[in-house]
This record gives C-alpha cells, sequence and structure tokens, in this order.
C-alpha cells in the first residue's frame, strides 16, 4: 500500500484561531470578538484577542513550517480585516498582510490553501441580520471577489466556507459557537439555504476573478459512520447512516453536499424539515450546484454502526472501554477509511482530508521538549486508514493536520490543544512537539513510515 506520488501534506488553522491583532491596522470586528468577549460564552473568559499572535509572527511560523517539510498550509481570510464593515470600505493594510503571507509561504515552497470563510463573520453585518438576511449570499460573493482579486495571481486553491455545518448548528440553534443564536429550526433552515447560496456565489466570484486556472470547493463535515465489521450488511449500513439526514438536519454531510453536487436538497431532509422549509427561489440550486474541483473533509471521530435485522442502520450503543483524547472525544481511525471511501461513491469527486487531529494535554518537560506519543499514535492509525483507502483507488489527494500550532479553540478557549507546535501563551515560544518531528518524517517518506494494517 501506497501514498500516491505528488499526494499533498500539509496542515491548518484559521484566523481567529492564530491571528490575534483583533483591533491593529483597522480590523472590523467579528462575531467571534463580541462573542469572546461576553461573559460565559468561552472558558474561563479566553478570547482570541491576542491568541498566537499570528498577525505579527508570521513570518517565524512560515519558517518554522518549512523546517517541518510542509507541502502546503491551510489558512483563512478574516473578513472583517479585510472589510471592517463586511462590505464597502476596503482596509489595505489587511490585504497586504495576507498578501505578505502568501509571498513568504511560496518563498519557503509552500503552496497557500486559503479558506475564504471559517466562522468569523463581520460583526457590522451581524447588525443587519448575518445569514438570516438572504443579501448576506451577495455580502460574501462581494468579500470574495475582492480577496481573490487579490491573491489570486499566487493563490490556486481556494475553499468558501469551513464546516458550515458548524457555524449553522452550533452558531444558530445550539448557541455554543458565535453569534449565540438559539434560533428554531425554520430560522435556522433559512440560515442554511443563504450559507449554500454564498457558497454558490462564491464559487462565481472565485471563477470570474481568478488571474490563472485554479482550484476551488468547500470544506464539510458531519456525523460520520463507519461499519461494526466488514460484512456487505454492517457496511451498507454505515453508509446510509452516514447520508442521511435524520436527527442531524444541519449536520449532516447529504444536507449539505447533495445541494452543491446534485443541485437538489436530500429528499429525506425536506420530507423532515416539513413546515421549517425555506424559501428558495428559482435558480438558487442552480447558483448552489456550482461545480466544484474538489471537496475538503475534516475528520475527528464517527459512529460505529451496524444493520439490524432489517439491514436498516443501528448506532452500535458505546463500550465503556474506548479510547479518547482529551477533549473525550472517541479514537476513531476507521472513518478515515470509510467515509472518504462513501463519500467519493456517491459523489465522485476527488477529496482532500482538510483537517484531521486531536486535542491532548501537552506541557514542556524538565528536558524542554514536548513529549506527545498519543498524538503520534492517534495520526498513525488515522493514517494508516486513509492509506488503505487511497490505495484502493479512492481519490483523496492530500492531508491537511489540525493544527500547525495549539490555538483558540472556539468556546474551549486555549484549553485545548491541537497543534504540531507547542505554544506558550504567555511568552508566545513556539515548541515542536515530538509529532512535528514524526510528521516531518511522514511527509519526507511520503507515508511510508505509516504502517498498512492499523485499524
Ligand atoms: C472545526 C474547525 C477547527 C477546530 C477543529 C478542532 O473543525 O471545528 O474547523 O477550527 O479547531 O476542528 O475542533
Amino acid at each position: 500500500m501506497d501514498f500516491p506520488k505528488g499526494f499533498l501534506w500539509g496542515a491548518a488553522a484559521a484566523s481567529y484561531q492564530i491571528e490575534g491583532a483583533w483591533q491593529s491596522d483597522g480590523k472590523g470586528l467579528s462575531v467571534w470578538d463580541t462573542f469572546s468577549h461576553t461573559t460565559g460564552k468561552v472558558f474561563e473568559g479566553h478570547t482570541g484577542d491576542v491568541a498566537c499572535d499570528h498577525y505579527n509572527r508570521y513570518q517565524d511560523d512560515v519558517a518554522l513550517m518549512k523546517s517541518l517539510g510542509l507541502h502546503a498550509y491551510r489558512f483563512s481570510i478574516s473578513w472583517p480585516r479585510v472589510l471592517p464593515d463586511g462590505i464597502g470600505r476596503i482596509n489595505e493594510k489587511a490585504l497586504d498582510f495576507y498578501s505578505r503571507l502568501v509571498d513568504e509561504l511560496l518563498a519557503a515552497g509552500i503552496e497557500p490553501w486559503a479558506t475564504l470563510f471559517h466562522w468569523d463573520f463581520p460583526y457590522e453585518l451581524y447588525c443587519q441580520g448575518g445569514w438570516l438576511n438572504r443579501d448576506s449570499a451577495d455580502w460574501f460573493a462581494e468579500y470574495t471577489a475582492l480577496v481573490v482579486d487579490r491573491l489570486s495571481d499566487r493563490v490556486k486553491n481556494w475553499m468558501t466556507h469551513n464546516e458550515p455545518s458548524v457555524f449553522v448548528g452550533a452558531g444558530h440553534q445550539g448557541g455554543q459557537h458565535a453569534p449565540g443564536l438559539r434560533l428554531n429550526p425554520k430560522e435556522v433552515a433559512r440560515v442554511m439555504h443563504h450559507a449554500l447560496l454564498a457558497h454558490g456565489k462564491s464559487m462565481q466570484a472565485i471563477r470570474s476573478n481568478a488571474k490563472q486556472p485554479l482550484k476551488a470547493g468547500i470544506v464539510l463535515a458531519g456525523a460520520t459512520s463507519f461499519p461494526a465489521t466488514e460484512s456487505p450488511a454492517d457496511i451498507e449500513a454505515a453508509n446510509k447512516f452516514t447520508f442521511s439526514p435524520k436527527g442531524k438536519l444541519f449536520g449532516g454531510l447529504s444536507s449539505w453536499a447533495d445541494p452543491i453536487y446534485f443541485g437538489e436538497y436530500n429528499e429525506e431532509w425536506i420530507e423532515a424539515l416539513g413546515e421549517a422549509i425555506p424559501p428558495i427561489e428559482e435558480g438558487d440550486l442552480k447558483i448552489i450546484a456550482q461545480p466544484v474541483d474538489f471537496c475538503g473533509l475534516n475528520f475527528y471521530m464517527g459512529n460505529c454502526v451496524q444493520a439490524d435485522a432489517e439491514g436498516n442502520p443501528m448506532p452500535v450503543p458505546k463500550p465503556v472501554q474506548r479510547d479518547l483524547t482529551a477533549f473525550r472525544w472517541e479514537v476513531t481511525p476507521q472513518v478515515l477509511y470509510w467515509v472518504p471511501k462513501f463519500f467519493y461513491e456517491r459523489y465522485n469527486t476527488p477529496i482532500y482530508i482538510t483537517e484531521n487531529g486531536l486535542s491532548n494535554i501537552d506541557w514542556v518537560s524538565s528536558d524542554g521538549k514536548v513529549h506527545d506519543p498519543q498524538r503520534i499514535e492517534f495520526l498513525t492509525r488515522y493514517l494508516s486508514n486513509l492509506k488503505r483507502g487511497v490505495s484502493e483507488g479512492v481519490d483523496v489527494r492530500g492531508y491537511f493536520q489540525w493544527s500547525i500550532m495549539d490555538n483558540f479553540e472556539w468556546a474551549h478557549g486555549y484549553k485545548e490543544r491541537f497543534g504540531l507546535v507547542y505554544v506558550n501563551f504567555d511568552t508566545q515560544e513556539r515548541i515542536p512537539k515530538d509529532s512535528a518531528y514524526w510528521y516531518k518524517e511522514v511527509i519526507e517518506s511520503n507515508g511510508e513510515i505509516i504502517p498498512d494494517t492499523l485499524r
């Protein structure tokens, strides 16, 4: 088993989670700025005000990435940094920052992969209704056009949204993420439709402002599953469960991917929504179904599913004895074999794994190093499953580890450490963890050091 030649190895991060500089150089507010400044919203009142101070330290950070041999770096652009009011007035200093970051990456031989929206929505537009306002699709297209116009002479890979299921679900239904809303299903469905429309219009804006041939897509995540055994019935059950929107209307993979790839909403989704179906105008689905060049998929964990006597999917009850990360997320490496395979069979699209990783309790040892054997073990198991899939012909073209460095983990603040590189949030010192050196070897060997057989 092998990873194909030219397989892309990278790592990822996102603007609000690392940049800091929340009020520098004319940046506007995002909903994450206001949310994290609201008492009780984030663990111990942490904010992204400083985060990893990447805005000021990007050169050192790129040098670190280079030393680890990354082929690519997936970052996101802060919409309100570039357009402080979300539309209209342009902040040239912000565009200059991203331009310098891109130049620095290219000079280091690292391919820039840009995500347009990783959740830091402009506060000014939130005050105009945010994603509930149908105009949000045009706002996002205006922002896309500007950024693509300025950066696509050098940036060849673009992603519209990151995990829309999460900013819609956790941000607008559950309230755990910014903007902290708990809307009813009818309103959430509207938010979702507008987010999809925004994706479509953003794809159009990418194509029409591209300065050279580009690749563009979206990054999805969703409740995914893997089969309890490799019996055909269990495999079929896990496949069905992965794409059924039941019980995860806004979080299901098919809720998002069906309209994008098939130009229609999933039937089960429509049925389950009933009265809550959003207003869909003529032509909307055509816009949403713009051809994408790839789909990014993010993986952390999934459900173990088996077939019941009638062959229907049935989640296997969680055993007491199971491996958990510091976040208490279950370690389920099989998702990285099964879900890209299921996804590829259903949508026949090139795939990039745009995030995979774990939070771990890392600290600096008395030898000054950060030893994180659990991260190495976790990634080894997941990558072994990925290797199996790509060897069997699933069209996965690259893998981005989440994350290049410890950062602001949303409502959990700095409590959860996901990085290959340790960050001391008092001093901003960076220390590559053991896993960073290990990942370097993975990249150098094109995954040959990953065993074939771990499940
Ligand atoms: C997500 C986001 C990341 C998170 C990571 C760990 O997947 O939720 O894209 O920003 O930090 O996933 O939770």
